[in-house]
């Protein structure tokens, strides 16, 4: 009998998650005569009273073309079978069960830490996964680059540069934002690429009056400035920069105040940095027109793009390995990476093992991220 294996993919969608799924499905067509079953909205599909509603049957004649679409044609959710609740609610166990009723012996999929780790906790009950890793992120260890990066760098600096050459011509200070959770891989790509003046990271806590200090002397020397800011960078809610903010911008207070929402695996829901950052320089600068500070949140628009060749490259590459080891090799619980020039996998606990920003300050600061001199002094 031919084995069956269900894809998903899980967690933020992003470039060259297609390449994978057309991939895995043509060389387990070809190689190993396995039929695949795509499984809409991941876990959340697979939890559901009725999964034969969220399949989507996939073969070779399905995938031609798929490499080059955005995004993924199953859909996404960040539905967490193992919360304390939905475990009480008995998910882990009936995700079991559908896979059983569905016929389905292993599981390939794409995802980042949440779905990884998921994917790791059916595995220990004894089901087979094989995971391969994606996120604009690029925050998982055990592989250079995560699928959809390297498609986000590029349009995230073109972006950037764009919002840069505006605020020359118009004399005025350009706050971009991107998005990267606690790791500032994207950040600091986008904003060396895009010749940012100033980068912050999550990796290096931002004192405010130092970093005002320094857009202001960039701001007066050039007449423009362009920051490139992460959605995670690290301010303190009792900054002096901020409680001042507080009290003079309506904005800002309103922006504080929203309590950060959690997603199902506890991330908090980041955004907005460079709303406050905008009216933290005008009171700071003395400004006279909040114009003269302009801001743009790249978001999601880094997720949804059609990838670029490295990323479908890199789809098809994992695709192939991801498929080799779970019906050649008949190996399970690993997480397929690219190291140098090299496609090789890892056990999901050092995939999941974070990866932040580790370069030396001196290198950072070179490249051009702002770091506070009480960061500095303090030796980390
Ligand atoms: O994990 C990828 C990511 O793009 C993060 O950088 C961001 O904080 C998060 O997803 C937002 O995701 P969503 O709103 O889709 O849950």
């Amino acid at each position: 009998m031919s084995p069956k294996i269900a894809l998903i993919t899980g967690g933020g969608d992003c470039p060259g998650i297609n390449a994978f799924l057309a991939s895995a499905v043509r060389r387990g067509n070809s190689e190993y005569n396995a039929e695949f079953i795509g499984v809409k909205n991941a876990f959340a599909g697979l939890a559901a009273d009725d999964p034969e509603q969220y399949l989507l049957p996939l073969k070779t004649e399905d995938v031609i073309g798929l490499e080059n679409r955005s995004s993924t044609i199953l859909e996404s959710s960040r539905f967490n079978p193992f919360t304390g609740e939905n475990i009480a609610k008995g998910y882990p166990q009936k995700i079991l069960d559908n896979l059983d009723r569905l016929g389905v012996d292993g599981i390939l999929g794409t995802g980042g830490n949440d779905t990884i780790l998921c994917a790791g906790n059916f595995e220990k009950m004894g089901f087979p996964t094989v995971m391969a890793p994606k996120s604009i992120d690029n925050d998982v260890s055990g592989t250079d680059v995560m699928l959809g990066f390297r498609t986000a760098i590029y349009f995230g600096a073109q972006a950037a540069r764009s919002t840069a050459d505006s605020a020359r011509a118009h004399r005025r200070i350009s706050v971009v934002e991107v998005m990267g959770r606690q790791a500032g891989w994207l950040a600091l790509e986008i904003g060396v690429a895009s010749g940012a003046c100033l980068i912050t990271i999550p990796e290096r806590p931002v004192d405010l009056a130092e970093y005002c200090a320094e857009v202001k002397r960039i701001y007066r020397k050039h007449s423009c400035a362009n920051l490139v800011v992460a959605e995670g960078t690290s301010i303190s809610y009792y900054d002096p920069v901020i409680v001042r903010a507080r009290k003079e911008s309506d904005v800002v207070r309103a922006l504080l105040e929203e309590a950060p929402e959690l997603d199902a695996f506890g991330n908090p829901k980041l955004g907005g940095i460079s709303q406050i950052l905008r009216r933290v320089l005008k009171i700071e600068l003395g400004l006279e027109k909040i114009e003269e500070v302009r801001s743009t949140d790249l978001g999601f628009t880094l997720r949804g793009l059609a990838p670029l060749a490295d990323d479908i490259i890199l789809g098809i590459r994992f695709g192939i390995k991801a498929t080799d080891i779970i019906l050649g090799e008949n190996r399970s619980g690993t997480m397929v990476g690219i190291n140098g020039l090299e496609i090789n996998d890892v056990p999901y606990e050092q995939a999941l093992k974070p990866k932040t920003v580790n370069r030396p300050d001196k290198e950072l600061e070179a490249l051009g991220v702002f770091i506070s001199s009480a960061y500095r002094n303090s030796g980390q």
